[in-house]
């Protein structure tokens, strides 16, 4: 979370950072900010609010210089205010940061009584006044922010300026991403490689821990390494598409959501492939650890690792699982789940488990990211970039990917011939028609979502694979809606939540007619007996036997049950995009949320 960008390039460098920054928005917009330096000493701009806004700032008013810094924030600390917005500067020194400095209160504390005063809300803050104190102290720029990382406490990556030093940029990085490139013109920073599009060359990772300088021809590394870590840049690839970002949509949401039929072939064929899927099948017991919707990714394709694979498939919350000091068995698999790979709970799982001796695994959407460095083995869902704050097409190949695996895993234990296996691939490669039919129902989704736009809260319901819908889907309107949604399994309902059940109250059930379809039924009647308005997502088969009793069903296609709950995943994405449409809401950047959730 919290975007940051740098130039040092030998031209006017505003305009640069302003532009980069939008490729960086998806990690926080609550404010944005830039820091120039150049003959006529620091110049700071900053803005609450999206990069829009601090451009206009900008517009009328550049700020002259070959250097800068800029940053684009998701708020921890102090609200999203021009004043909380970075950069911060004290005494020459101007700092962007991302991540969270934990002892911020206590550095505050010994800075107070050295005199220092702090104008701002932030943890950030003290970063600037940490590398001033350090330079009066004597130390060199690079040495005076290697100290600041002593200093403070918790993840960052920070880019300093100096006005005594107008021709560096200095860096760091524990915990929160950062990398450098070096192009024709001049050297660069940013949160990640995907901002180096602009710029071209070669790109690196920050190591954990490393400081560098950037000058204008060139980045210099602090370590004994310095030297050996040249050989490891990458080229930047530039991308293919020009034109319109969002190719005719209303939202890069939008686009994402019609992507999803192509998503899903390419990772179902890349995952045909995924090498060393034996080393699943040797464990004794799985557990997928991730967040927010990559958790319900997990939750849905669970029943194909157990049921086909016979292996044990334990979900869990990553930020619950690091800190439970719960037990593994011996043989048992832990397999990180992410879009991203960079969210800060996740990747801490693959960190302490590797520390603790484990191979580890990660399934991940972003081939340059924190997560696939990390891990003993990626292998990587091919949904494409996924820009619109709310997962789609990254859920929809997550669930792809998984259950392939899980296929693949029931093959090598021996519990499916080679035979099956590759009629089971074949089928689930040719859900991509069934998801085309799916996104032609959008029309359908529109109407039965005008029902629910005024309201403040939803309830979901569904079973199986179809309550990991329901929570999903009921995260979508939360995220891009704001309405209080909430999912329960359905056989939950009559312990509590069905106290909350009043007329009108909208209720949406996802019942593919499997087994459980009755069951799924009653709970669908019990709602209705109480007043609620219903929408029944189900096949056709499933709609004969409901009968009259939604108020709306939407009949899905979808082969067997399995198809229909992955297609009421994109109906649910639907009715979540248009209710908040209907609202008049940004369906791309919902408030106080980020695309990368880098803090814990
Ligand atoms: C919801 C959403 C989030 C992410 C969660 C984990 O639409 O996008 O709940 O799923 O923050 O992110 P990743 O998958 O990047 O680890």
């Amino acid at each position: 979370m919290c975007g940051i960008f740098g130039a040092n390039n030998g031209r006017p460098v505003a305009s640069k950072l302003i532009d980069s920054l939008r490729r960086l928005e998806y990690r926080g917009y609550d404010s944005a900010g830039i820091a120039v330096v150049g003959a006529q000493g620091l110049d700071l701009r900053r803005a609450s609010g999206c990069v829009d806004r601090l451009a206009a700032v900008v517009r009328d008013d550049r700020p002259e210089g070959t250097v800068g810094i800029a940053h684009t924030r998701w708020a921890t600390h102090g609200a999203p205010t021009d004043v909380n917005a970075h950069p911060h500067a004290f005494d020459g020194v101007a700092v962007v940061h991302n991540g969270i400095v934990e002892n911020h209160a206590e550095l505050k504390w010994w800075l107070s009584d050295l005199g220092h005063e702090f104008v701002t809300e932030t943890d950030s803050e003290v970063l600037p006044h940490i590398i001033a104190k350090m330079r009066r102290d004597g130390m060199d720029h690079r040495q005076a922010v290697a100290a600041t990382l002593e200093y403070a406490k918790g993840s960052l990556a920070l880019a300093a300026v100096f006005e005594d030093a107008p021709d560096r940029i200095v860096v760091a990085r524990r915990g929160s991403p950062l990398a450098v490139a070096i192009s024709e013109d001049g050297a660069y920073v940013s949160s990640d490689p995907a901002a180096f599009d602009a710029v071209g060359g070669r790109f690196t990772h920050l190591e954990d821990g490393e400081v560098a300088e950037l000058t204008r021809g060139d980045v210099w590394f602090d370590g004994a390494d310095g030297d050996a870590r040249r050989n490891r840049w990458e080229p930047v690839v530039l991308p293919q598409d020009g034109g319109d970002p969002r190719a005719g949509h209303s939202s890069f949401m939008a686009k994402e959501m019609a992507e999803q039929p192509d998503a899903w072939s390419r990772t179902v064929a890349s995952a045909r492939a995924f090498a060393g899927v034996e080393e699943l099948a040797a464990a004794d017991r799985i557990a997928i650890v991730a967040c927010g919707s990559s958790y319900y990714a997990g939750l849905m394709a669970r029943a194909w690792f157990e049921r086909e694979a016979g292996l044990a498939c334990d979900i869990e919350v990553a930020s619950e699982f690091r800190h439970r000091g719960g037990v593994l068995s011996e043989r048992q698999v832990v397999l990180c789940l992410s879009q991203s790979g960079e969210t800060a709970d996740t990747l801490a799982v693959i960190e302490e488990m590797r520390a603790a001796g484990r191979r580890t695994f990660a399934l991940v959407n972003t081939a340059r990211s924190a997560m696939t460095r990390a891990a003993d083995r990626c292998w990587l869902t091919d949904a494409g970039r996924e820009i619109g704050v709310a997962a789609t097409k990254t859920f929809t190949a997550q669930v792809a990917a998984l259950v392939v695996l899980a296929l693949r895993v029931a093959h090598a234990r021996g519990r499916i011939d080679a035979d099956r296996l590759e009629k089971a691939l074949d089928g689930l490669a040719s859900l991509s028609d069934m998801i085309r039919q799916t996104l032609a129902l959008e029309g359908r989704m529109a109407s039965a979502a005008s029902a629910f736009a005024d309201r403040r809260s939803a309830f979901y319901l569904g079973r199986g694979p179809a309550f990991a819908a329901a929570l999903e889907g009921a995260l979508k309107l939360k995220e891009i809606g704001y309405v209080q949604a909430e999912a329960y399994a359905a056989g939950e309902l009559k312990h509590g939540p069905i106290a909350l059940i009043e007329p009108g109250v909208p209720v949406v059930v996802v019942a593919p007619s499997d087994h459980l379809f009755e069951k799924t039924l009653s709970s669908a009647q019990e709602v209705k007996a109480r007043g609620a308005r219903l929408l029944l997502l189900t096949d056709a088969g499933g709609a004969a036997r409901a009968g009259r009793l939604a108020d709306d069903t939407v009949v899905l296609p979808g082969a067997d049950a399995w198809a229909v709950t992955v297609s009421a995943v994109i109906a649910l994405q639907f009715l979540a995009r248009h209710i908040a449409t209907a609202r008049g809401l940004d369906v791309d950047r919902p408030r106080n949320l980020a695309k990368s959730v880098t803090v814990e």
